[in-house]
């Protein structure tokens, strides 16, 4: 029993990152770590899902739910940012699983991270297609509705029906682009990401400077329309099912987190990344909610595109501004995609570091130094995904998976600080224990707020990960096999 909850030591985790034989390219520097952030940060969400969250459950007062929404992830950002300046690794949650609560949560968290990372990706890549297919139509050009749709479709009611559409063509060949792009190495990979976070944030900052002009104040009365009588539509639920929906659009500043083996400085600059990129997102979340909400009533929000339909609804001055946004959709999307493959693949290579999976996912490629195999298996399974499955199949799992990271998370910060209060931690979570159990009691609500049917999937792609912890982790685990080695000295 005691075996499943044996730890890694801080001490064997420094040494690993200084010198030991799995190591990455040390490039990263603050600046690029906060574009990192938010270049994951910012994408579907506030492009596609904040108009119908508007529109069916919070009205104007979304507003409130970005700002309750990140708060719940300035607290889990807060314990993050904490473990991230103690531990140089790239496991992120898992890593930081692996110091306190033990080898069984770790493998729990890394097989739980696979939802937020991988699939995460594939979801954002198929919002990604819609784009680019709407896009294309707009310059007149239309692409075969079988080869840029999921061939099937899904719905609580009936489940998993054929659409008749093959694959989801535009989405496979993201992933892939994207990935080829990760395994030439960590350098081009981010700098791609800068340019690419620099025409989405600027698009979302001529929205909102251009679009305050156009907003009329009588759009934001009532601010919060009162509940219909049904629990999440309207009125004071209707905000809170509103932020849950929004978490999706936050999801991705502890993407940075996996990057710590490549940052130059990572105890002192990771929680910087990681705390200025959530804040920075939340800041322009909230001002593009008031603004998107103040130029359209909220009824009219509930499309794919909601930025656009305020531009169309602000007049022919605005116009310009329309293929911009599509345009910084479309940009913006595939940083999100890039740092989720890169998240992926960095919790794969320390799985693998540890001995937890086939140690071939921590190979790297020698001049690259990026772990490629990782990338190619995590690229490749993505693709597959975001080719065959439809949205919102994807996107629940994908909350689902984050909120249960940032659990664990938090509950580590807890542990930790009583286990090994003696860590050096350069920046530490405030106001301990109240901030871990605001992380942990707003990441658990914001679960429960999520259908049965994704509990259920995820209590099946739980126990899946349990199997193969027994089978194959528990006997091939690094830490297992040094234990045997001191015993057998001793
Ligand atoms: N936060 C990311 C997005 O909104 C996952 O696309």
């Amino acid at each position: 029993m005691e075996k499943l909850f044996r730890t890694k030591s801080h001490t064997q985790i420094l040494l690993d990152a200084e010198n030991g034989e799995y190591h990455l390219s040390r490039a990263l520097s603050a600046f690029d770590l906060i574009l990192l952030g938010i270049g994951c940060v910012i994408g579907a969400g506030i492009f596609v899902l904040t108009g119908t969250a508007a529109a069916n459950y919070a009205g104007p007062a979304i507003v409130i739910s970005f700002i309750i929404s990140g708060l719940a992830c300035a607290f889990a950002g807060l314990c993050y940012a904490e473990f991230a300046s103690m531990i140089p690794m790239a496991g992120s949650a898992y890593t930081y699983a692996y110091v306190s609560i033990g080898e069984l949560f770790a493998w729990i968290i890394g097989w739980d991270l696979v939802l937020e990372y991988l699939l995460g990706a594939s979801t954002v890549a198929v919002g990604w297609s819609a784009y680019v297919t709407s896009f294309l139509k707009d310059l007149g050009v239309v692409l075969p509705a079988q080869l840029c749709n999921a061939p099937f479709d899904y719905s609580p009611a009936s489940g998993l029906v054929a659409t008749g559409a093959f694959v989801n063509l535009p989405a496979v060949l993201v992933v892939a682009g994207i990935a080829a792009l990760l395994m030439l190495g960590i350098k081009q990979s981010a700098r791609f990401n800068a340019l690419i976070v620099l025409v989405k944030v600027s698009v979302i900052m001529l929205f909102i400077a251009f679009g305050s002009h156009f907003v009329n104040a009588a759009n934001w009365h009532p601010f919060v329309p009162a509940n219909t009588g049904e629990f999440g539509h309207f009125g004071l639920s209707g905000i809170l099912r509103g932020a849950a929906v929004v978490f999706f659009a936050y999801i991705g500043f502890d993407a940075v987190s996996t990057a710590a083996q490549e940052a130059k400085n990572p105890q002192r600059d990771m929680p910087i990344g990681i705390l200025v990129s959530l804040t920075i997102c939340a800041i322009l979340y909230i001002a593009v909610a008031l603004v998107m909400t103040g130029i359209l009533p909220y009824t009219k929000l509930g499309v794919a595109s909601p930025i656009a339909a305020a531009i169309d609804a602000a007049g022919p001055t605005l116009f310009w501004l329309r293929p911009l946004v599509k345009f910084g959709a479309i940009m913006g999307l595939s940083s999100v995609i890039l740092v989720l493959i890169l998240g992926q693949s960095r919790i794969l290579f320390s799985m693998s570091s540890d001995w937890l999976l086939p140690k071939v996912f921590a190979k790297t490629g020698k001049k690259s130094r990026s772990p490629y195999v990782a990338t190619l298996v995590t690229g490749f399974v993505a693709l597959l995904m975001a080719g065959i499955f439809p949205i919102g199949f994807l996107g629940e799992m994908v909350s689902i998976g984050s909120l249960l990271a940032f659990t664990m998370v938090c509950a580590s910060v807890l542990v930790l600080r009583k286990t090994k209060p003696e860590i050096k931690r350069l920046f530490r979570t405030p106001w301990v224990p109240l901030v871990p159990i605001l992380g942990i009691v707003f990441s658990v609500g914001q679960m429960l707020a999520l259908p049965r049917d994704t509990w259920i999937r995820l209590v099946v792609w739980m126990a899946i990960g349990i199997v193969i912890y027994f089978a194959y982790g528990r006997h091939s685990s690094r830490v297992h096999h040094s234990t045997l080695q001191n015993e057998n000295k001793s």
